[in-house]
């Protein structure tokens, strides 16, 4: 079952999702060559803490950690080590806060200092995608429209749609229904309505979409060790078009709409 959430719903998961905005937005200035993983998980953890929020991956199905880090091949859930990022990695932050009861996630793909061509453009289709399922998250329009419009845009970039991982609804709860996958023949599923709060992710491959969960139980890596990308946004659907929750609202540099897109 959907839970549709009402304006006052919407202004909670408001104040978290800008809990993890600002946390994301500060820890992409600690990203460089030679900083530990697990010092951004540190870092990340006591800014949530900081700001009156709790962690939401923290034991999360037992998860180790409050971010996930993912390196290069690495697609989501990697989690933090004494590991260095260097030079020329791409790494993905993904990270989830509950405040007062309400759930944020977000995800970004960055460079570490210069990256390969193809390293960049895969981060930026990445992005893209997410903004062409977000056009489709309008009223009268259904769930797997959303699906479609991310998966023709990566694979019109020649990349591919990693199948084994979705996004999701998110309010009261990490995950709740329905699922939102980033592939799908358009037209199927519930029609979108005002209310609807979704996180929507897609997780891209340069090569092929088969995963693989490393020995430590949560690493998911391309099978082929071809590089991946992920981008996340809480977002939902109110009665003045589509919101983008974590958009950073005090960041001039990602968005010039001031965080709020009306599809
Ligand atoms: N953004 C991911 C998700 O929504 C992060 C989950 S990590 C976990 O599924 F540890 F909490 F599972
Ligand atoms: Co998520």
């Amino acid at each position: 079952m959907i839970i549709y959430k009402s304006e006052a719903e919407i202004e909670m998961m408001r104040k978290s999702s800008q809990i993890v905005a600002k946390v994301l937005s500060e820890l992409k200035e600690l990203v460089k060559p030679g900083v530990e993983t697990r010092e951004l998980d540190i870092y990340a953890e006591n800014r949530a803490r900081e700001l009156g929020a709790v962690p939401a991956f923290k034991g999360y199905r037992g998860y180790p950690a409050s971010l996930c880090v993912s390196i290069n091949e690495e697609i989501v859930h990697g989690i933090p080590s004494s590991r260095k990022l260097k030079e020329g990695d791409i790494v993905s932050l993904d990270f989830g806060v509950v405040y007062q009861g309400y759930y944020g996630d977000a995800a970004i793909t960055l460079p570490v200092g210069q990256v390969s061509d193809l390293a960049r453009k895969l981060i930026e289709v990445a992005e893209r995608s997410f903004y062409r399922g977000l056009e489709q998250m309008k009223e009268g329009n259904r769930l797997s429209d959303i699906s479609a419009a991310i998966q023709a845009e990566v694979e019109k970039a020649g990349f591919s749609v990693i199948r084994a991982f979705v996004g999701h609804g998110i309010g009261r709860s990490l995950h709740e229904e329905p699922q939102v996958p980033n592939f799908g023949l358009p037209g199927h599923g519930p029609r979108i309505k005002p209310g609807l709060t979704l996180a929507i992710e897609p997780m891209i491959a340069a090569g092929h979409w088969e995963v693989e969960v490393l020995d430590d139980g949560w690493t998911a890596v391309t099978q082929d060790r071809s590089l991946a990308a992920h981008y996340e946004h809480t977002v939902a659907l109110t009665d003045n078009g589509v919101e983008i929750l974590t958009l950073d609202q005090d960041s001039s540099m990602i968005s010039a709409v001031g965080g709020r897109v009306n599809a």
